[in-house]
């Protein structure tokens, strides 16, 4: 009945998006089994019985598990990672730059080590940083190790056009690409409503107010909630890569990669439109931008750039 029935999917970090990944990849059945690491052990098995106890409900055959430690993720055919710190408010992403990229560096060698075949689905952030960590740190090429972010900010954009236009709700396709930084680059151009260019709906000042708060969409969160980000659109967006990778879909997600000449930058991670299928990134699509929108591509890229060279100044790479 279910075609993906013998996969098994690691989710390394239990906290609110981990968590919520694996709540909702139980509930869809896109597994066989999910397992949850996190230092926090008893809490993972608590919600780990709580989840399995949910997918009996609806006469799901997904269990979910917990591994005490990263060898018991073994064989994953997805790993997910959420392990980190979570933003707090006035904090940028880029602050959690050392702390996180610690955690992904023993998390990614433990992926390697344990489940050798994984793709690995990076969430922690600043995302397009951790996404080169754990690339670095595993070994694997460059199709297997992608990151969740685009979407992520173009449902954001996409929720905040429909508010805008209150109509066309489900009909609408936003897109962003860039970093996951306030300096993300959210593409009106290539926005539409049931294929209706965006500058036939709203005005130039309208649009630009969405594209605004599509930039600091995770920080209004966060505003709110006070001790932590965001978890459902994250978690809703990261279980979308999994099953498109499980289910070998080859559709076209915005997401991070690696990098190596793809919009005449090298090894730098950023965000653009990928086809994802059972070997991760299976193709980098190219898109055509215009002089400004290469511009703040550009800045994008040079923003993570500069994460990466913070960790290379201080040998990050180097003390394995
Ligand atoms: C967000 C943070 C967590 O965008 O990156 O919600």
């Amino acid at each position: 009945m279910h075609k993906n029935s013998g996969k098994r999917v690691g989710i390394v970090g239990a906290g609110n998006v981990g968590a919520t990944v694996a709540y909702s990849l139980a509930m869809q059945g896109s597994c066989h089994e999910i397992i949850l690491r996190d230092n926090k052990v008893d809490i993972a098995k608590g919600k780990a019985l709580d989840m399995s106890q949910a997918a009996s409900a609806i006469r799901s055959h997904t269990v979910v598990k917990v591994a005490e430690d990263m060898s018991q993720l073994v064989d994953c055919d997805v790993v997910v990672v959420t392990a980190g710190s979570p933003r707090l408010p006035g904090m940028s992403r880029d602050d959690l730059l050392m702390t996180n990229a610690k955690i992904t560096k023993e998390v990614a060698q433990g992926i390697a080590k344990y489940s050798p075949n994984a793709i690995i689905i990076m969430v922690s952030n600043p995302l397009d940083a951790m996404t080169y960590v754990a690339l670095r740190e595993s070994g694997f090429e460059a199709n297997r190790v992608v990151g969740m972010a685009g979407i992520l900010d173009s449902s954001r954009m996409a929720s905040f056009i429909q508010e805008k236009l209150g109509y066309g709700g489900g009909q609408i396709r936003a897109s962003v690409m860039g970093g996951h930084g306030d300096d993300m680059v959210p593409l009106p151009r290539y926005s539409t409503v049931a294929g209706v260019p965006l500058s036939d709906l709203l005005s130039q000042e309208e649009i630009d107010e969405v594209v605004e708060r599509t930039r600091h969409g995770g920080a209004e969160i966060v505003g709110y909630l006070k001790t932590g980000s965001a978890y459902y659109a994250p978690a809703k967006s990261t279980s979308i890569m999994v099953e498109a990778i499980l289910k070998d879909t080859k559709q076209i997600h915005p997401c991070a990669v690696y990098l190596d000449g793809e919009y005449g930058y090298k090894d730098v991670v950023s965000g653009v439109p990928v086809m994802l299928g059972a070997n991760g990134v299976e193709k980098i699509i190219e898109v055509t931008l215009n002089d400004k929108e290469k511009a703040m591509f550009k800045q994008s890229c040079d923003s993570v750039k500069k994460l990466i060279d913070t960790l290379n100044k201080n040998n990050f790479f180097e003390d394995q």
